[in-house]
């Protein structure tokens, strides 16, 4: 794909009233999901759970892209269509996470990088001819309500995101740019504005310096929200207005869409966030959607909990929270619609 290709499909991944399913949970972290429901965690299962999301034809029109983990990228449905060729069917682009997971950095006791860069340039040609059309990176940026992140820490992941986002676009597919600062411990809302902001200020001088097409990127940042151990939580509309301030401030507005993930937070709190965002700030630069993982997953795993004989109550389950994120990129969703249904 050229430039200008490459621009329109990151603007078709946050065209509006769809946003991103994050399906590419790697095999030890789909395990954590899976025993959560005793389910086994083997290669048929995975396969099976994710057929269940792919094949929910009243979840789609909600959905313009899902992210994938490789070994999915290869499975198929049970009668044999390849996942990539399934879902570009249903107008849904597939996509590939292509990190390798965030591991130790060296000389640090507690932060982490994102590991992953060599051989990715090979691993992202074979992903192009497996029908995947956009990727993500994850950087994991740990937080406490003194010292961390260091500027170490956030240096090295800032710059392999760059590295991994070039590479990309080379490749003719669409970066997600995932700096994710944990929800994770005790600091408060103020904190949490204030190492994303400089998470992100870092994150976007080193695509700058690496020649990244804004146009042609997607960022998948945290929300502004307080540790989940912070005895003071801010309102919805708080973590709206924290969270749009920052971007405002960081984010060029050459960036088409802003992708949040989920991070820990419940399905209806991420999709009230959302919602406050784009209903309280309609005049932000960029498309503001979402590409969650476990905010989109977690009552259809647990109403599937393993048995072919919930499938499609748990596909009107995922199909509801799908619809309802959607009603929250134009900021018409409202909480009584958590009690509506999806006929299967
Ligand atoms: P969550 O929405 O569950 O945080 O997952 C999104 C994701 O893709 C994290 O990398």
């Amino acid at each position: 794909m050229s430039a200008t290709d490459i621009a329109l499909m990151a603007k078709k991944l946050v065209a509006p009233g769809r946003g991103i399913l994050a399906a590419d949970e790697s095999t030890s972290t789909i395990e954590k999901r899976l025993s959560s429901v005793s389910v086994p965690n083997t290669p048929e299962n995975r396969r099976a759970y994710r057929e269940l999301l792919f094949t929910a034809a009243k979840a789609a029109p909600h959905i313009s892209g899902v992210i994938l983990y490789d070994e999915t990228l290869r499975q198929a449905t049970a009668a044999g269509v390849p996942f990539a060729k399934l879902l570009a069917g249903q107008d849904v682009v597939p996509g590939i996470k292509v990190d390798k997971g965030a591991k130790a950095l060296a000389f640090s006791a507690k932060e982490k990088i994102t590991e992953g860069l060599d051989g990715l340039r090979e691993r992202l040609a074979e992903y192009v001819t497996l029908g995947a059309r956009f990727t993500k990176w994850r950087a994991v940026i740990e937080i406490d309500a003194a010292e961390l992140p260091s500027d170490y820490a956030l240096d090295v992941n800032a710059h392999a995101l760059a590295r991994y986002a070039a590479l990309t676009q080379e490749a003719g597919m669409v970066p997600i740019v995932e700096p994710e600062v944990l929800m994770d411990g005790g600091h408060d809302l103020n904190r949490a504005r204030i190492v994303t902001e400089r998470t992100l200020r870092i994150v976007f001088d080193a695509l700058a310096r690496q020649r990244v097409q804004f146009e042609g990127m997607l960022l998948k940042p945290n929300m502004v929200i307080a540790g989940a151990k912070c005895a003071t939580q801010a309102s919805v509309d708080e973590v709206a207005d924290a969270t749009v301030q920052v971007l405002r401030r960081c984010v060029p507005a050459a960036v088409p869409g802003i992708v949040f993930l989920s991070g820990g937070q419940s399905e209806a709190l991420s999709t009230a966030h959302l919602n406050a965002m784009n209903a309280r700030h309609k005049d932000v630069p960029w498309q503001l959607s979402f590409s969650y993982g476990r905010a989109l997953q977690a009552s259809a795993l647990k109403a599937w909990s393993g048995s072919a004989a919930n499938v499609a109550a748990a596909q009107a389950v995922y199909a509801l929270r799908a619809r309802l994120n959607g009603a929250a990129r134009s900021g018409s969703y409202r909480p009584e619609m958590e009690k509506e249904r999806v006929a299967a």
